[in-house]
């Protein structure tokens, strides 16, 4: 019997399709893990976004921060960017951090007066870097902006100008490379660099427990590496430095998490499960109740939230020219997931 060739074609096709599903998405840290691979592939095929000019005579560079910028730049120089704003998905409004409310609203105007596209979602299908968030105000465009626009703000976002269902954060830059696992025995159960004083009676217990090393900066990054590598846990109190939790995801350092209310700003949040490489305690228990914590996570969960936390580290890593699934595309991809808004025919005054 003569095997009709295009069945050999439908099966190495499918074989090659699974292969790459396996390879890239077997681990538990995708929130979607059936839908993320091809999602993610349609997103690269035809996720298109219009840029508007940014306002006239702004000083250069448009951003302060580092994640910002390696943002806008890897937008600019990437296929998303469209220049026919009818196939656009998503527009992208930029202007410098450090403009006024003044000058925001009247270029939120001009964008409404001079394009169609801002009253069809009253500029829900756009959005914008703010490293800080914007602030309310009292003035129409700039509600609309901060209502419904999707605002990408720097993690953590301490300010309290974050809408937890519409906004992203983007990951802090490193400069690491994510290390091979090594057979060391840990020396500590946890590790806490504090870079400010916080008003903490933990933070006391903790430095007076001989489970935990804490070190006050300035502390050289060797003794940090050192003691990264050293420790099961790494130890962050939210609302004080945490830009280097996935530094230490990537050193193989399991993070946990100090917060006594829940935490909504976390980088690629939609995307990824961090229950799955990160632990999160309230402050109540004291240093012996976060002892306890660590010390009853088994052997194997700790292993794979080690390793969830290495392959998330990819994920929230910038790249001078971005890479796949590096930041810069997690990031576009949370736009993605994102992109429907309901669009109005007409705008009808009321
Ligand atoms: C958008 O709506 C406003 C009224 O809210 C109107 O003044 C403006 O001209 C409209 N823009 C366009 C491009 O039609």
């Amino acid at each position: 019997m003569a095997v009709q060739p295009s069945f050999f074609i439908l099966l190495l096709s499918l074989l090659a399709v699974t292969g790459n599903v396996l390879s890239e998405y077997t681990t538990s840290l995708y929130l979607s893990p059936k839908t993320i691979s091809s999602n993610y592939d349609k997103m690269l095929q035809s996720f298109k976004i219009f840029v508007y000019p940014p306002p006239p005579s702004t000083e250069t560079p448009l951003f302060t921060t580092r994640q910002e910028s390696h943002f806008y730049t890897s937008l600019l120089h990437s296929p998303f960017v469209t220049e026919d704003p009818s196939q656009a998905h998503l527009f992208f409004v930029p202007f410098p951090n450090s403009i006024s409310t003044r000058n925001l609203a009247r270029l939120i105007r001009n964008i409404r007066t001079n394009f169609p596209f801002w009253n069809r979602t009253l500029g829900a299908d756009h959005f914008y870097l703010s490293a800080a968030g914007v602030d309310y105000s009292s003035d129409r465009n700039v509600v609309e902006l901060k209502k419904n626009s999707i605002q990408i703000s720097c993690f953590p976002t301490s300010s309290g100008l974050f809408i937890p269902h519409k906004d992203v954060t983007l990951p802090p830059v490193h400069s690491f490379q994510a290390t091979p696992s090594v057979n060391v025995t840990p020396a500590f159960l946890g590790y806490m660099k504090l870079t400010d004083q916080i008003p903490y009676s933990l933070i006391s217990e903790i430095n007076d427990h001989p489970d935990f090393k804490v070190e006050h900066e300035p502390a050289n990054t060797k003794a940090k590496l050192k003691f990264t590598k050293s420790s099961r846990f790494c130890l962050f109190v939210y609302g004080s430095d945490m830009t280097w939790m996935v530094e230490a995801m990537a050193l193989r350092c399991v993070p946990v998490v100090i917060t006594d209310r829940p935490i909504q700003d976390l980088p690629l949040m939609d995307v990824i499960d961090w229950s799955e490489m990160a632990v999160f305690v309230s402050s109540r228990g004291g240093a012996k109740g976060l002892k306890r914590v660590l010390d009853g996570i088994e052997k194997s969960r700790y292993e794979r939230m080690m390793e969830s936390g290495v392959a998330a580290a990819q994920h929230l890593g910038w790249n001078a020219e971005a890479q796949a699934h590096d930041a810069f595309h997690m990031v576009v991809y949370q736009l993605w997931l994102r992109r429907h808004t309901i669009r109005y025919a007409r705008w009808v005054e009321q």
